[in-house]
Parts: structure tokens; sequence; C-alpha cells
């Protein structure tokens, strides 16, 4: 049976959905995205999702998504699809019919609207034995917290990852390590859970704020302030947290290994959290 999937108002199979050769996130990359995780039928974390949508609209300067029609087609794709553990993808972009250029279209914008809900069985053998990681140098624009599909600077780094083995790069800036090509990057330092601050340098994830409202409430201490790369080798412990991710402990980071070589307490007590939640 094939997937049924969403494209401006209409539920299509995969292979009939098409957008037209000059969509501007074809051309442009001019287009925002979700990714949003679906536990036992459920979308998890769905209105943080969407309303961080709403929000990389604005930025952009896109017509506002509507987000209770958008919400109704996320259920309705997880039903068509019978789908139980799943992702959501959806992508807005501006719009499609008028020649490339730049600038806006004149008039108003007719948005380009895709949802994809596919089957995923998630990444629990990976959380339990640990990963690895490299860092690279961030390359990316300073508006980082818009969650766009101008994804080429991340493309490359995981690239770079997986060409070394690697699980996730994790993007250095001015000496810190701030965040991994799709995750965020947490780790213990001098007992306690750093993370670079939400700021323009890296996307505010919805798992980033989850785990970290856990970690405080399971009576960890947080301090929200950039991990510097010399003080890597005194990290005891390191993971990335993403919607697909979770929180997924990195054991070594360039050759190096981090604590015991195993996914630590700290790690181990917020998946353990995590999964309770979820
Ligand atoms: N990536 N930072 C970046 C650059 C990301 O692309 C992502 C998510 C995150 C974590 O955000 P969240 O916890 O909201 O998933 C941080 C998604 C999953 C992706 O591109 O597939």
């Amino acid at each position: 049976m094939s997937l049924t999937v969403y494209l401006n108002g209409q539920y299509l199979p995969y292979e009939q959905a098409s957008i037209p050769v000059e969509d501007r996130s074809f051309l442009l990359a001019d287009g925002i995205y979700e990714v949003i995780r679906v536990y036992g039928g459920r979308p998890f974390a769905m209105a943080q999702h969407l309303q961080r949508l709403a929000r990389s609209a604005r930025e952009i300067r896109l017509p506002q998504p509507d987000l209770a029609e958008l919400e109704k087609v996320c259920l309705e794709l997880l039903q068509r699809n019978q789908l139980s553990s799943a992702t959501i993808y959806i992508q807005i972009s501006r719009g499609a019919y008028a020649p490339r250029t730049h600038a806006f279209p004149a008039g108003p914008v007719k948005p380009t609207v895709l949802v994809i809900a596919r089957a995923f069985a998630g990444n629990a053998e990976l959380r339990e034995r640990g990963v690895t990681a490299i860092t690279v140098p961030d390359q990316r624009w300073a508006r980082c917290d818009i969650k766009t599909v101008s994804l080429l600077p991340n493309t490359l780094a995981k690239q770079a990852a997986a060409e070394a083995g690697a699980y996730e790069a994790i993007f250095v800036k001015d000496g810190f390590a701030i965040e991994g090509s799709s995750s965020n990057f947490m780790a213990v330092l001098d007992g306690e859970i750093r993370t670079y601050p939400l700021c323009n340098y890296i996307l505010g994830g919805i798992t980033r704020q989850v785990v970290l409202d856990l970690a405080r409430q399971l009576g960890y201490a947080v301090r929200e302030e950039g991990v510097p790369l010399t003080a890597l080798p005194r990290c005891t412990e390191m993971w990335v947290t993403s919607t697909t991710s979770e929180v997924m402990p990195i054991i070594q980071i360039d050759g190096m290994q981090v604590g015991e070589g195993k996914p630590g307490p700290v790690a181990r007590a917020l998946q353990e959290a995590y999964s309770k939640l979820v």
C-alpha cells in the first residue's frame, strides 16, 4: 500500500504528490519545516512544534500557517497510514507560481504545504550503546534559530560525520561546542549540565527544553552556557538531544574517549525520564 501524504489541501498517494519545478523551496531553499515524533499513534510535543513552525514562518515573513488545520492533517495522516511509531515532517515554502527571482513574488503568496508521516522505529539500540561524534567548524548563517530547509552546511557536516564513521557532527563557533548538525549538544562539566544558551546561533530544540526541564526536576544543576572546546577533555558525559535521537550519549568525540567510554549516569537518568514522559 502506498503512503498517503498531504500536499496543498489534498491527500495523495506518495507517487502522485509533486511540486512545480519553480517551487521556491527547490530553487532557493525558501521554506521552513518541522519534525515531530509519534509514539503509540500520538504526536509528542505537537503544540510546541507547531508554535515553533509559526515562529519560523513569522521570522522568514511567510503567511501564518493554520495550526489547527495542520494538527488535523497530522492526525489524519497517522490514521490513513495506520502509523504507531512514526515521524511527521511538515514543510512550508514560499510557493511555486512565479518565475525564479530572489525577491518575494509580487502579490499574495500561496505557500506550498507538505506533510509526510512515516513509520520510524527509533534509535533505542544506539541510545543503549552510545555513539561517536566529531567537531566541525560552524559555517552557517546568523539565524540558526529559524528552522529553515536551507540545510547545506548541516548536510555537509553530517556527511563529514558519516565519512568519519560518526553519528553526529558538533558545530564549533568561536571556540565553543554549540550544537549538532541536527541536534542540540549537552555535556556534564564540573558536575553541572551545560548547554549553549538560546540565541540566534542555535535552534531552540523542543527536546532540549524537555530534557532541561526533566534535568531540573531530577535535581541536576543546569547551566545554559557553552562548553569551550578546550574543556571537552574534562567533560564526564556528553549527549545530543533531538526529536528523533531523544537523549543520545556520546562516548567518543574526535577520537577521544568521553568519561568511561560508555553512557554515564546523568544521560541514563535523563533517558529514563524521557522515556517515561513520551
Ligand atoms: N533536527 N539543532 C538542529 C540544527 C536541528 O536540526 C535539530 C532538529 C535540533 C533539535 O531540535 P528538536 O529537539 O526540536 O528536534 C537542534 C530535526 C530532527 C531534523 O532536521 O531532522
